[in-house]
């Protein structure tokens, strides 16, 4: 199969791909070569291909999410998120001993070097933790400068490991920074996911006991964000692994363009946007009409997705998620009932249902994480959290598939040639 240009009377012929869920798209690797100049302009990357990929599979018309051909639904209710991990990173879900071996090896790696207290130490009790998540992970480098040439295959299992295992610690270091608790390693005989509710909130002086409510739910929440395909932050994690900076410099960059309010920070944005709105009288409608004023910059946190144009399928699974979790912990929230007036407002209302708006992955998830004792600014961490298998599956693909650097094209619009002015003529 393949597809024609027409440009500037003459006709070139591209190759036409197909993907194994039948979607097409024309290789215009050659387009520049071909035609002496010509490139592609597509702002935001709206219709570009960066890669081909085997690991995540969407379909946004029909709100379809699998990873590794496992649908979201599926994972979601009967796997651990270590599976998950597993098989996002390694395509297969593991035996019972591939399971075991590798939390094994996670477990050995856990520690994080003492002198990375040093670091936390230097910034200030208010300091966002994405920013100190990033930084860390960053600093981890300094600690374990093996992890930087990563060329054998296990060279780069060796990362991983490492990762998995000291990323919670760095995730709960942060909370605890912020909470004023002194640091924590937590607790080997626990899962991955009970260790770090444990690192997380076990008091010095007292004992901590894992709620199996809490515990699954967590599961369930960094199953749902683990991974999402050709995303900001996922792109930016291959974009920065492709100059062959190592994996944690590539995770670091990752948690910076997953903080934003646009992408992960939405989160938060969502929470702090209802609490607002319960302080101000609990008036939806006012709120409303406030994301459809262009002239206003508000926009309503949690709904709009660049590639659902459906439904989100992890906000439906998330949504009844939070009206269990809620029940089964005694936990009334009054911005749980904003959330879903909100909802349902969106849903019926013209503006919403022409873009084709609904609500997204973070706009229930905050209530969860509220619900679970967990503090606002700690939210995006948390989708770091689940997000970093995906972002690690996704950075090993590129490396073993020997991906070119990555380096985009540009449309010049700057000024000519012109001649330097000194000072006395500007
Ligand atoms: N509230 C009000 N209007 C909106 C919203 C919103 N949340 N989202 C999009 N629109 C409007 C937008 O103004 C535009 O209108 P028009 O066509 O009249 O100019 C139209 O819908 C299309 O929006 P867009 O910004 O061109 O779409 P995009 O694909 O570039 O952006 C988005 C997608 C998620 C950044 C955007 O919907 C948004 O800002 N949502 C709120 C933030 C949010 O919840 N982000 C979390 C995304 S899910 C988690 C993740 O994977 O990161």
């Amino acid at each position: 199969m393949k597809a024609k240009i027409e440009f500037d009377g003459k006709f070139y012929e591209f190759p036409v791909t197909k993907g194994s869920e039948d979607e097409y798209a024309i290789d215009i690797s050659t387009l520049r070569a071909q035609t002496g100049g010509l490139i592609t302009l597509d702002r935001g990357f709206k219709n570009t291909g960066s890669c081909e990929s085997a690991i995540t599979f969407l379909n946004g018309e029909e709100g379809i999410l699998r990873y590794r051909g496992y649908s979201i639904e599926d994972l979601a209710e009967n796997a651990s998120f270590l599976e998950v991990a597993y098989l996002l990173i390694f395509g297969e879900l593991p035996s019972e001993s591939e399971l075991n071996k590798f939390y094994d090896d996670i477990k050995a790696e856990s520690n994080v070097d003492e002198e990375m207290h040093k670091i936390l130490d230097g910034f200030p009790k208010s300091a966002h933790p994405m920013g100190v998540v990033s930084s860390l992970t960053n600093a981890l480098i300094a600690f374990n400068p093996s992890s930087v040439n990563v060329e054998s295959k296990e060279d780069m299992y060796n990362a991983i490991i490492k990762l998995l295992a000291k990323f919670p610690v760095l995730c709960a270091w942060a909370l605890r920074k912020r909470t004023g608790q002194p640091l924590d390693y937590g607790d080997d005989s626990l899962g991955y996911v009970e260790n770090v509710l444990k690192m997380m909130f076990k008091k010095a002086n007292q004992n901590y006991e894992v709620d199996p409510v809490i515990a699954s739910a967590l599961n369930k929440l960094l199953i749902l964000h683990a991974d999402h395909e050709q995303n900001c932050s996922t792109s930016t994690v291959r974009v920065v692994g492709s100059s062959h900076a190592g994996l944690f410099a590539s995770i670091s960059a990752g948690i910076s363009a997953l903080w934003g309010p646009l992408h992960g920070g939405a989160n938060q944005a969502v929470i702090e946007m209802l609490e607002g709105i319960k302080e101000d009288g609990g008036d939806t409608k006012k709120y409303m009409q406030k994301a459809k004023d262009k002239e206003d910059p508000f926009r309503l946190m949690g709904f709009g997705h660049r590639v659902y144009k459906n439904f989100d399928p992890r906000a439906r699974i998330i949504k009844k998620s939070a009206d269990d979790v809620l029940g089964n912990l005694g936990v009334e929230d009054p911005i749980l009932d904003i959330a879903k007036g909100l909802e349902k407002e969106a849903l019926e209302d013209d503006y919403f249902v022409k873009r084709k708006l609904y609500p997204n992955v973070d706009f229930y998830s905050g209530i969860i994480y509220r619900a679970l004792g967990i503090p606002t600014e700690m939210f995006t961490v948390m989708f770091a959290l689940g997000r970093l298998p995906g972002w690690i599956a996704q950075w090993r693909e590129m490396r073993l598939g020997k991906e070119p650097i990555g380096r985009p094209r540009q449309v010049y619009t700057g000024e000519k040639l012109r001649s330097y002015k000194p000072m006395d003529q500007r």
